[in-house]
């Protein structure tokens, strides 16, 4: 249903706004830290949940954000405030590449600057090339935020364990001029 009305909005404008929508919606959902109680995957009447730590009590002490899992994780990583090892396998790889991809097909919006050094601090690279992204800048000609809200490519991550797709601002952050 959601594809038609997109499709048939030819209007930039009646786009954003149900774009607008769904973030309102997700914004109603997102509250602090969770209790387990609460999460609807924790049975709250199992005596069982009072052994388990509460998210809050580990993630209150992490830089904090507003939004998402309330978590700055590119932050907590920066300030040495966590240290996660790396790899499982003692001879995996490790590839950090420190190299920003502007990505230009943003209609009005400011255009996106995609960072590797900070995605490939937590991820190999085989998590995004090649099923997900050409390695050639310009070369992913089929993403777009529809796609992004509906799951995929960035949405993959952004909005399911990364920061939500409500902060356009921190992808769509190069001015056009
Ligand atoms: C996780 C990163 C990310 C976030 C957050 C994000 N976008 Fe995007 N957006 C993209 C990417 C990537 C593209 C495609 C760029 C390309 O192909 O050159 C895009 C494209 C677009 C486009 C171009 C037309 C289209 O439909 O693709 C619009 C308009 C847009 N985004 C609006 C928004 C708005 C409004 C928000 C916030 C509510 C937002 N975006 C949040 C990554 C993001
Ligand atoms: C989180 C996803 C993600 C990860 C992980 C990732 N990349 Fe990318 N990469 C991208 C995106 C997005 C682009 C831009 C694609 C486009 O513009 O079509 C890109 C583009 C590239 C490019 C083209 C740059 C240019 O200027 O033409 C190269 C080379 C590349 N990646 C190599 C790597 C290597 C090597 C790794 C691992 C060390 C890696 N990438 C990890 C998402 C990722
Ligand atoms: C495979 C998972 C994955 C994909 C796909 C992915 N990201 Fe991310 N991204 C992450 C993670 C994990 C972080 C670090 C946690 C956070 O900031 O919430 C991150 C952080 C970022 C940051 C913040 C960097 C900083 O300095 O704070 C930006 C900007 C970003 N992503 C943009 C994008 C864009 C644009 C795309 C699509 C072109 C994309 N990401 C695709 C996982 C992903």
């Amino acid at each position: 249903m959601l594809m038609r009305i997109w499709h048939f909005t030819r209007n930039k404008s009646s786009r954003l706004w149900i774009v607008a929508m769904l973030l309102l919606a997700g914004v109603a959902w997102a509250g602090d830290h969770v209790r387990l109680a609460q999460d609807g995957m924790h049975d709250p009447a199992n005596p069982g949940i009072k052994l388990l730590q509460e998210p809050g009590d580990a993630l209150s002490k992490l830089p904090p954000d507003v939004v998402g899992n309330r978590v700055r994780w590119v932050k907590a990583l920066e300030q040495g405030v966590i240290a996660p090892r790396t790899n499982i396998m003692p001879d995996t790889p490790i590839r950090v590449l420190d190299l920003d991809v502007i990505m230009p097909r943003t209609g009005e919006m400011p255009m996106i600057r995609f960072p590797h050094r900070q995605h490939t601090e937590w991820l190999d690279c085989s998590n995004c090339h090649e099923h997900l992204f050409k390695s050639k800048a310009g070369a992913t000609t089929t993403v777009n935020m529809f796609q992004i809200l509906q799951g995929e490519y960035c949405g993959l991550c952004h909005g399911a364990v990364a920061f939500p797709l409500t902060e356009c601002k921190r992808c769509h952050s190069v001015d056009r001029k």
